[in-house]
């Protein structure tokens, strides 16, 4: 019989996380943390027997690319319900026949971690496509299919951007549409991947586990596993690495710094621990490349065409949210980011080279009159400031800031102050500093399909927006070149989430901005998808 003691003699440092290869060469990014907790387990004894039954339900993920390494997920499910250490093997190859290996490893989950697998794959090709698997005993996961990003000269990069997926509001068809689009560089999700609702809450198409609101470490675990045994989900995840942020329903509705409205400290327990366990959670599930203290907000360069920023303004500094007449909106001290955070994305943004620079985040940045909403930057008006002060000291274009959270489409300017026609000519975009697209849901609601009628008052009430749509479920294909970025709006027709059967998104309109402009117009032409693009990892294991 193998014991884990055997296999932590044999194999030695491969159990670290990041098992090939030693510390980090991109200096976007800080090193990955040892985790202790795949190698060292105090509840379990190094001779404690290695379970070899277990089965791979939650497929295989990968995530947060960079030009040399890629997060590697799965997870082992032990056979007949017993505890104890697994030791797991992956493979990373060129080619679907992994005839030759680029890099392996073995490494040993327990249930300290859920038994969740993470690997920080290193010392790999840049702007390839790769394919992994796991093993363990007899048991194969599938093949998963990922890319490194591009270092130097870089012609062109494809994401696709997602949020709000509340598994309860119907099926996932815009993920499994998006698995099919074999073209893409990545997909960006920003947030609300799973909700904390309790079954028939939040949406009644589809039941949660746990049925009931998620609270405990074994709650949010149970979740984001219930989550993972979706199809769909597991098939987007399966063909694309994935850059992920968490947004409140991670947490719980409106969540900051220190609480949650709905959180209720008197039967839920303390806020700082719900939140540790969210993070937990989301840490073991998640194809993330994790830092300490809870920090998501991370960088990632395309070669020399797009520096990609993804940041937390939801959890890590936001204060408890305060009425929409309360004087403390105007207090400069107020801050969405922390001023950590705030610091670095500033010089993210100065010191970027890259063609463009793309943030994204969760909630709303420009004005959406009359909707005034201190959830959102309008209840952070001076870091709205510093943020196109910035831009402005700069005197650089070329930023484009990605938005989840809100459920609906939106494509707009973001001028200073768009109602002033003195900074900020809506017929030119003079005066723009950088553009806002912001993405549907998945399946998360926006409005009634009645609201489409308002939709016109809306933009002529907000001379910078360009486009709306307020009730449609879809995503945002972002095609950037040197010259242009184009966001392409896909959407769903209504009523398609609450049926098994898939119907495609379809081409609702699509905006660009060109290089050196900061500002919106239509696109001419949707963007042609990419030639040749490698073949697809098959549904079941080999
Ligand atoms: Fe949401």
């Amino acid at each position: 019989m193998i014991t884990r003691r055997d296999l932590l003699a044999g194999v030695g440092a491969s159990f670290a996380l990041g098992a090939v290869g030693e510390g980090c060469s991109d200096p976007a990014s800080p090193p990955p943390p040892t985790d202790a907790d795949q190698s060292t387990d105090a509840s379990f004894p190094d001779d404690a027997p290695l379970l070899d039954a277990v089965d791979f339900l939650h497929g295989v993920a990968s995530g947060d690319p960079l030009s040399d390494r890629v997060i590697l997920w799965t997870r082992v499910t032990p056979r007949g319900g017993r505890s104890g250490a697994v030791s797991v093997r992956w493979e990373l190859s060129a080619s679907l026949d992994f005839a030759t290996l680029v890099a392996s490893g073995e490494l040993i989950t327990t249930p300290a971690r859920d038994y969740t697998v993470k690997v920080d794959a290193s010392a790999l090709p840049p702007a390839s496509t790769l394919y992994y698997r796991f093993s363990s005993g007899a048991a194969r996961s599938p093949v998963g299919r990922t890319r490194t990003a591009a270092v130097g000269a870089t012609e062109r990069l494809r994401l696709a951007v997602v949020s709000c997926s509340s598994l309860a509001h119907g099926y996932f068809h815009l993920y499994r549409e998006l698995a099919e689009r074999l073209d893409l560089d990545a997909v960006v999700h920003l947030g609300d991947y799973i909700y904390e609702y309790p079954s028939n809450y939040y949406g009644s198409v589809r039941p949660y586990d746990p049925p009931t609101e998620i609270v405990s470490l074994s709650d949010y675990r149970r979740r984001h596993a219930w989550y993972k045994r979706d199809a769909d989900l597991r098939a987007v995840h399966q063909q694309h690495p994935m850059i992920v942020i968490w947004d409140d329903h991670e947490f719980a509705n409106n969540a900051s710094v220190g609480g949650a409205p709905a959180h209720m400290p008197m039967t839920e327990g303390a806020w700082r621990d719900r939140k540790a366990a969210a993070i937990r959670a989301y840490f073991e599930w998640m194809p993330i490349r994790e830092q300490p203290d809870g920090r998501i907000w991370r960088r990632f360069a395309f070669g020399d065409l797009v520096d990609l920023v993804m940041l937390d303004t939801r959890i890590w500094a936001r204060p408890e949210q305060v009425p929409g007449d309360s004087p403390a909106i105007r207090d400069p001290r107020r801050t969405l980011l922390g001023d950590e955070q705030e610091r670095w994305f500033f010089e993210a943004l100065t010191t970027s080279a890259a063609r463009w620079k793309i943030v994204g985040q969760q909630v709303r940045m420009g004005p959406l009159h009359p909707k005034f909403n201190t959830d959102t930057w309008d209840g952070f008006p001076s870091a709205r400031e510093r943020f196109l002060d910035t831009l402005d000291r700069m005197r650089t274009s070329n930023v484009a800031v990605l938005t989840g959270d809100i459920h609906t489409s939106w494509a707009m300017d973001l001028p200073r102050d768009p109602f002033d026609r003195r900074n900020y000519d809506p017929r030119t975009g003079e005066g723009s500093l950088a553009v806002e697209l912001i993405v549907p849901g998945v399946t998360s609601p926006g409005h009634p399909p009645e609201v489409e009628a308002e939709i016109p008052g809306i933009l002529r009430d907000n001379p910078h927006m360009r486009y709306g749509n307020a009730s449609q479920r879809g995503y945002i294909l972002l095609d950037v070149t040197a010259e242009r970025l184009q966001a392409e709006w896909f959407h769903l027709p209504h009523g398609s989430i609450e049926r098994r059967e898939r119907r495609p998104a379809t081409l609702s309109t699509g905006w660009l901005t060109r290089s050196g402009s900061s500002h919106l117009t239509q696109a001419g032409t949707p963007s042609v998808p990419r030639e040749g693009a490698p073949a697809a990892a098959p549904w079941e294991p080999a």
